[in-house]
């Protein structure tokens, strides 16, 4: 599609979310919240983030914590593996990095914890590289827009949309692009009643044009 991340881009800064507490350029804060929403909403996770934060304020005094002490202000948020694998992954860095969050993709998807969406993430927000991203918010993005059938949770589909993430990601502008493509997942391109008269690519989505975005992406065959 032809300008796909100019017109993203251009959507997410008038039309993104510019205020939330993780959109600094600390890695530890990136990474911390880049967890905690791997499997949580964003007004879910603002308070946990936010009480993480003020008793966690670096990597050092997470990894120097008690497990204990890590779980508790994880209490509520669930998934705990990922609380235990936080705090892991803390010491590993401590261990291995002296202490300092490392910035090569490979070195973050190396953590405990950390995939490869987390990890193109956290580099993007934390460091500017340029990888892309694919959580299920962008799978369903892409599913419907490019018009992709079969279930995302699938190797042949999940592998055909890592190779569209990598083939659309722009050569600029990395962190308004992957939090544009966040944003669309999260605020227009909802799994329910997507707002697509709001969305810039309504022309051009091959689920808007055919009817077809409670269909897209494909649920999971049975
Ligand atoms: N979901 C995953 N990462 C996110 C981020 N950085 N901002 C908003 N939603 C997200």
């Amino acid at each position: 599609m032809a300008g796909f991340a100019d017109r993203l881009v251009a959507w997410q800064r008038q039309h993104g979310r510019h205020d939330l507490p993780w959109q600094v350029s600390d890695p530890y804060a990136v990474w911390v919240s880049e967890i905690m929403l791997q499997q949580t909403q964003v007004d879910t996770v603002i308070p946990y983030y936010v009480r993480f934060l003020a008793r966690f304020p670096d990597l050092a005094s997470l990894a120097e914590a008690p497990e204990d002490a890590v779980l508790a202000l994880w209490s509520g948020l669930g998934y705990y593996a990922r609380a235990r694998n936080l705090h892991a992954a803390a010491k590993r860095v401590l261990a291995d990095h002296g202490g300092v969050f490392p910035g090569d993709v490979a070195a973050i998807a190396a953590l405990p914890g950390i995939g490869r969406s987390t990890a193109a993430a956290i580099a993007a927000f934390a460091f500017g590289g340029r990888h892309a991203i694919l959580d299920g918010n962008v799978k369903r993005v892409f599913c419907r827009l490019f018009g992709v059938d079969g279930w995302p949770g699938e190797k042949a589909v999940e592998t055909a949309l890592w190779h569209l993430a990598e083939a659309l990601l722009p050569e600029r502008e990395i962190v308004p692009y992957t939090q544009g493509l966040m944003d669309l997942g999260a605020t227009l391109c909802r799994r329910s009643r997507p707002d697509c008269p709001c969305c810039p690519f309504a022309d051009d989505c091959v689920a808007c044009r055919d009817g077809r975005q409670a269909e897209l992406p494909a649920a999971r065959p049975r």
